[in-house]
């Protein structure tokens, strides 16, 4: 069998669509128009590109970007001021500082500063125990993403046998709750897991978030099984020539070995072109929906969990 691809370019930008259709109204009908914060502490080159992308598609979609970026040495204080003055900030509904933070930062400390109606990553303790609870919470983006395509893909999750390869706060813990939401029989596998290769094959879903290039092959896959790829792992890609300093070229691979999984799998998510683009994408969604209840207005229908 070859699996049918999951396009998660294609979904992403029907998502931003729906976004765009809800700032619109949202402008037209209440003159409001949500505000994404987004806040970068140094120079870390991955987190620029992120940051730049992530303001992009914000005005892109009809909301207004504001971006905040501080020099690697700021003390804490300040980052911790700055969060307290976007709290307060009718014109931001959602908050998202960038990770990771240089080391002299709590990072815990400061994500649990932001108010946890604006903290549209979901990371808040707030937010996780809403979340645990089967309460209304803001739900992180990565997962938001994953969830999305799997309901597009099965319909109703009720009974499905999933396997989140990761236990990560970002994405491995926050997926399998969702899932659990969803009445799925969940379990979390991770390094520890002995026997992993069995439990993943039990997996009617398999969410593979670990950050190791292809670390799940296709041997693990059930016949048939939906299979999500979470990882982006930048690797040495010789085949494709070298650099003009002497180094190889590099490509992105996911967490699944994607072309012995392809043979076994149902559907897939392809890296780079599956989950990726679903994460600004849910943060775009996440921010309407932050503003929605900010103004006790009807949340955007399908942009949520
Ligand atoms: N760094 C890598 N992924 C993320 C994310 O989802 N949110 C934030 N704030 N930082 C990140």
């Amino acid at each position: 069998m070859t699996a049918e691809l999951i396009d998660g370019k294609a979904f992403a930008a029907t998502v931003r669509e729906k976004v765009a259709h809800h700032v619109a109204r949202l402008k037209e009908d209440h003159r409001i128009t949500p505000g994404l914060a987004v806040v970068l502490v140094g120079e870390d080159p991955a987190s620029q590109v992120y940051v730049r992308n992530k303001g992009r598609q914000t005005v892109e979609v009809g909301m207004e970007s504001y971006e905040h970026r501080l020099d690697a040495d700021t003390p804490q204080a300040d980052l911790l001021a700055l969060i307290e003055r976007l709290n307060n900030d009718p014109s931001v509904h959602g908050i998202l500082v960038q990770l990771p933070l240089p080391d002299h930062i709590d990072a815990d400390l400061v994500i649990n500063a932001i108010d946890p109606a604006k903290d549209v990553d979901g990371f808040h303790i707030s937010n996780v125990g809403l979340l645990a609870t089967g309460q209304k919470a803001m739900v992180p983006c990565t997962p938001l993403g994953c969830l999305m395509m799997l309901r597009d893909r099965l319909g109703n999750l009720s009974g499905q046998e999933a396997v989140v390869v990761g236990r990560s706060n970002i994405v491995g813990k926050p997926m399998a709750q969702l899932l659990l939401r969803d009445s799925c029989t969940v379990t979390i596998a991770h390094s520890r897991t002995r026997d992993i290769g069995e439990v993943v094959r039990r997996a009617d879903i398999v969410v593979a978030a670990v950050g190791r290039p292809g670390m799940v092959p296709g041997d693990w896959i059930k016949p048939g099984a939906t299979v999500i790829d979470v990882g982006i792992n930048r690797v040495e890609a010789p085949e494709k020539g070298m650099n003009e300093d002497g180094t190889p070229k590099t490509r992105l691979v996911g967490d699944v070995d994607f072309d012995s999984a392809a043979q076994v799998a149902g559907a897939i998510t392809p890296v780079p072109g599956g989950v990726g683009p679903m994460t600004i994408a849910c943060l775009l969604a996440n921010t309407v929906t932050a503003c929605c209840r900010a103004n006790g207005l009807s949340e955007p229908e399908g942009l949520t969990a």
